[in-house]
């Protein structure tokens, strides 16, 4: 499996942890605030994370450039930082909009590069 793809799957397990961890919070405390936050650790984190993985994984020729390198920065980045900053606006600090704001937009710019690595592929 290409490194990429494996750092993908890595990466995607972790935010799936933090995101049943929210989940369970939210559970416990009876206190559903974080939902926002939580759906997007998992749908961003795990879900999106572990199909860019998988592509990665079927297209091995494609998984091993600088520029695929570069995406993975870039989009896991965006969402290290959105994710955390979204649980704290959303349980009341609205202090860290502007951080969401941009962050999402890193996100964003991220998913239109793993658009661009799709669209390169060639089928093997
Ligand atoms: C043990 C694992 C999980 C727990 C304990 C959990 C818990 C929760 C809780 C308490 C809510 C809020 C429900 C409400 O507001 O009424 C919620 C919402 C949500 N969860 Fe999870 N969750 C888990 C796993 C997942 C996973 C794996 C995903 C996605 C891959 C996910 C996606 C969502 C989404 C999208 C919502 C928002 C639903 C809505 O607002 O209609 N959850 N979850």
């Amino acid at each position: 499996m290409p490194g990429i793809a494996k750092l993908y799957f890595i990466t995607a397990i972790c935010f799936l942890v933090a995101g049943i961890l929210v989940g369970l919070q939210m559970s416990i405390a009876h206190e559903y605030a974080a939902t926002g936050a939580h759906a997007h650790i998992n749908l961003l984190g795990w879900v999106t994370m572990a199909i860019f993985g998988a592509f990665q994984a079927l297209n091995p020729r494609g998984a091993g450039t600088r520029f695929a390198k570069a995406q993975y920065y870039v989009y896991t980045g965006g969402v290290v930082v959105m994710t955390p900053a979204l649980y704290l606006l959303l349980t009341g600090k609205p202090s860290f909009e502007p951080i969401v704001a941009v962050s999402s937009l890193v996100v964003f710019a991220g998913v239109l590069m793993f658009a661009a690595i799709m669209f390169r592929a060639r089928a093997d």
